[in-house]
This record gives C-alpha cells, sequence and structure tokens, in this order.
C-alpha cells in the first residue's frame, strides 16, 4: 500500500456557500433540539469518511486503463461504460444508491458480537429491511465491494484507529463486523475501554481501533459527557491528552461535526485562563470550530511522519430531522422512512456547508497530506437509514410510549448497523 497521500491541493476547493443568517439559525436551532436528546443517548459517537476528490474524467480514465491488459479492458466496457475503481481518477460522491436485493450485508445484528445495541436496528424491532440492499454506485466508475480478506491483508502488520464520535463508533464497529467473521475466535479479541477500544486480528497482526473524542480537543465533556450543550467549555487549542493515545498508529480516520451543531455559540477557553473555566469566551460556531481544527492540524503537522502513517478524515454525517427538506410538510423526521431520496444533489438542513468548507480549508493548509472520506453526500439521500426509534436511550431500548412519538424520539443522526456506514468503510478501504 502507499503510504504518500494525495497532495493537499489535489483536495477539493473549498466549497465558498453563504448562508443566510436565518438559515444557520434555523439549523442551529432544530440542532440544539437535537443534539439535547441525542447526548441522552450518551454514546460516544465517532464517525466518518471523506474522500479525496478528484474529478473523474473518462478521458482520463481511459488513458489509465491503457495500462491495463485489452482483455480486461473489453471485458470492462461489455458491462457498462464505467470504469475500473482508481481513488485518483474517480470521485465516488457522484452517483446514485441501486436496490438490488440479492446483495448480503457482511454481517447482522445477531452475528457480530462487537455491536453497541444502540445500533442494532433488527434486535431492537426494526421490521423492513430493504434499507440493508442498497448499493452506492458511483457515476464514473465502479466501486470495489468491501472485501474482508482484502482488508486484512491491506492491514497487515498495522494499526488502525478511528477517532470522534459516536458516528465515528459507528464506522468502526461496522469496519470490525465487517472483517470479524472470517477470523477464527481464538484469532481475535476486543478489549472496551472508556476512551479507547482495541479490536486485535491476532494472525494478522492488525488492530482496528477507536478513541472517544467527539470535538477531537479537549472539553469537559469528554469522558463524562454534560446533557446540556450550555454547560459545556472546549479548551479549543488543547489536544494533548486525547493525542498522546494517538500516537504509533499506521492509519488514522478522524471525525468531528455533529457535537459542535448543538448551539448558535461554544464557550471556549485558551491560553492560559488564569480564572479557570470562568474564564471562557463565546465564539460562534464556525470560529470555534477553526480554531479547533487548526489546532488538530498543528498536532498531525508537528507529530505525525507522512512516510509512516496515512491520514484520513470523515467528513460531516448528515442529520435527518426536518422532513420538510426532503418535501414532507407533515413528516415525522426520518421517522417511518424506508426509501432514499431519489433527488440528485438532495442536501437538507443537516450538513452545513460552512463547516464543511472550515476542514477543506483547513486540511488544504497541512504539511501531512488528508484524504477525505466524504460521505455527506452519499448518506444525504438515506433518510431511510436512520436508528429511528429502534434504538436505545441512556443504556435502555425505547419503551413503547416513546417508539409512539417519534417527534421526540426518533433517533435521525446515528445509522443502523449493518447499514450506510459499511459503505463508508468500502469507500475508506478503496482509498487505502
Ligand atoms: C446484484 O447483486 C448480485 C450479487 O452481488 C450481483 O450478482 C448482481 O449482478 C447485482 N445486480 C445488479 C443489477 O447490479
Ligand atoms: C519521507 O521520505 C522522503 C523521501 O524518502 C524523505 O525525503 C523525507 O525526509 C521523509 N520525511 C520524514 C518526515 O521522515
Ligand atoms: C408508519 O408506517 C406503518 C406501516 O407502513 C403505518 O401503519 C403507520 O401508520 C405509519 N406511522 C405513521 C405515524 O405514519
Ligand atoms: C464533499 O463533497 C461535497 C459534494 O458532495 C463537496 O461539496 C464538499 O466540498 C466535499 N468536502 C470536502 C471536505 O472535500
Amino acid at each position: 500500500m502507499t503510504l504518500a497521500g494525495p497532495s493537499p491541493s489535489t483536495i477539493m476547493k473549498a466549497y465558498r456557500g453563504k448562508l443566510h443568517l436565518s438559515i444557520i439559525t434555523l439549523v442551529l436551532c432544530s440542532f440544539a433540539f437535537v443534539a439535547l436528546f441525542y447526548t441522552e443517548r450518551v454514546s460516544p459517537l465517532s464517525t466518518n469518511s471523506i474522500l479525496k476528490l478528484k474529478s473523474c474524467s473518462k478521458k482520463s480514465a481511459t488513458k489509465k486503463s491503457s495500462d491495463k491488459t485489452a482483455e480486461e479492458s473489453v471485458h470492462n466496457s461489455l458491462l457498462d461504460d464505467r470504469f475500473d475503481f482508481d481513488p485518483e481518477e474517480c470521485n465516488v460522491v457522484h452517483g446514485k444508491w441501486a436496490f438490488n436485493r440479492s446483495i448480503k450485508p457482511l454481517y447482522t445484528d445477531r452475528s457480530c458480537p462487537y455491536l453497541d445495541r444502540q445500533f442494532c436496528c433488527v434486535k431492537n424491532g426494526r421490521r423492513d429491511s430493504d434499507y440493508r440492499h442498497w448499493e452506492w454506485q458511483p457515476d464514473d466508475c465502479t466501486l470495489p465491494r468491501f472485501n474482508p480478506e482484502i482488508a486484512l491483508k491491506k492491514l497487515r502488520g498495522k494499526r488502525l484507529l478511528f477517532v470522534g464520535d459516536s458516528l465515528q463508533r459507528g464506522q468502526w464497529q461496522s469496519f470490525v463486523c465487517m472483517v470479524e467473521s472470517i477470523i477464527p475466535e481464538d484469532k481475535k479479541s476486543m478489549k472496551r475501554g472508556r476512551a479507547l477500544s482495541v479490536f486485535t486480528a491476532k494472525e494478522y497482526d492488525v488492530t482496528i481501533e477507536f478513541y472517544w473524542a467527539p470535538f477531537l480537543v479537549e472539553s469537559n465533556s469528554d469522558v463524562h459527557i454534560i446533557g446540556d450543550p450550555k454547560q459545556r467549555i472546549l479548551r479549543v487549542d488543547s489536544i494533548a491528552k486525547h493525542a498522546q493515545h494517538w500516537e504509533g498508529r499506521d492509519i488514522l480516520v478522524f471525525n468531528t461535526y455533529v457535537w459542535w451543531m448543538s448551539g448558535l455559540k461554544i464557550k471556549s477557553l485558551w491560553g492560559s485562563f488564569a480564572n479557570g473555566e470562568e474564564g471562557y469566551e463565546e465564539l460562534d460556531t464556525t470560529v470555534a470550530y477553526k480554531i479547533g481544527l487548526k489546532t488538530w492540524a498543528n498536532w498531525v503537522d508537528s507529530t505525525v511522519n507522512p512516510n509512516k502513517t496515512r491520514v484520513f478524515f470523515t467528513t460531516m454525517s448528515p442529520t435527518h430531522t426536518r422532513s420538510a427538506d426532503w418535501g414532507k410538510m407533515e413528516g415525522l423526521r426520518c421517522y417511518n422512512e424506508t426509501k432514499p431520496v431519489m433527488k440528485k444533489k438532495h442536501w437538507g438542513t443537516g450538513s452545513n456547508k460552512q463547516m464543511m468548507s472550515v476542514v477543506a480549508s483547513i486540511v488544504e493548509k497541512m504539511k501531512v497530506p488528508v484524504t477525505f472520506v466524504n460521505i455527506t453526500q452519499i448518506s444525504e439521500y438515506r433518510i431511510d437509514a436512520h436508528t429511528s426509534v429502534y434504538t436505545e436511550t441512556g443504556g435502555k431500548l425505547l419503551t413503547d410510549e416513546q417508539k409512539a412519538d417519534p417527534l421526540h424520539h426518533a433517533d435521525c443522526i446515528h445509522w443502523c448497523l449493518p447499514g450506510v456506514p459499511d459503505t463508508w468503510n468500502q469507500i475508506f478501504l478503496a482509498h487505502l
């Protein structure tokens, strides 16, 4: 596997979206509501994936395929007019979800012993199953399916660490579940910790780990989560306490987004504040996010050796709490949705383009190349794939009463597993 990533300059121009203040307010207010209840479910989230984006013109793909045997390309063109996947050439962000009943996920929430109950929709009572049979098809190339053997071979002798929130934790569990079924019982182990959890595949000498740091930077709501977003205070320029646990890895995958979206302002501390937590200042969300990510970028640039370690960043995972976004005025958030949105480029209020452009502009200036796993657009379509009422809150399954009140209790942030995060990992693996 090549260790050098794409040069930062190849990574997407920053999106220059300008939102009207009123829209931002609306979005942030709906987030505040959401955040309030998702924090109750107390999960470290982890998420992500991003794709490195380069335009994938068929012309350049053609040139590339001349390296391959003529036979191969003839074979290909008989099947369809898309090209074999090449991470340098194909932009997987553009494409569509295609339904295929014969696609089976690589695991179920009963077969995989490592899933948090929170993501186990079937176990938790979800009966419709179509959401498990959609496949992402990029317009310009065929994305290889996730192959557990290839994944473990690519990782052989390596340590892979996912860092972030509960969406990232879902992505980590999806990855572990997709590879664990081909490993015999006595050749694998899982150690769950408060902050760091480690899955080990002994024969391959591989670890697949997760570290809980919902803001990446330090806050007073990391280990002991504070339910009320207004009480949370972030140390936007401090990361060492977490980052000391990230060293020595071969592959790092970061995310952070939804925890920042709980209000209009973020209580932030930086420098040495003589009066402790009292000395915070309230910063606009995008400003605090920018400082926090800059702190993360400085850590990466000063600590990570790009010849040894590859760095990925999963873009924001969309939330689907406003059914008017997809034209259902009387909808109950994502509750009862059983089909993806089919409108091309559908984009809802749960994905803030300004926040996306903050990430892009910071990554662009980094010395160490960072590959985006750009999951935002592909996941925007998947209003049908959230845990909804088939989840738990505070360690308990929703009661029948709560299930009957989806407006207040449906979780339209997290995703069922198996489900959409499997596709994030499919994309991630293709770029590894
Ligand atoms: C659906 O998936 C099956 C199993 O992977 C595959 O053989 C078949 O070609 C797929 N069908 C379509 C229409 O893509
Ligand atoms: C990475 O490798 C290149 C080429 O071998 C070398 O010039 C560079 O100094 C190395 N960088 C680090 C940080 O070791
Ligand atoms: C949800 O879907 C089920 C099955 O289609 C239907 O019976 C029920 O009325 C729907 N609930 C709401 C609140 O729309
Ligand atoms: C991710 O893809 C979207 C298009 O779907 C694009 O607008 C955005 O800039 C990309 N994000 C990054 C960080 O590259």
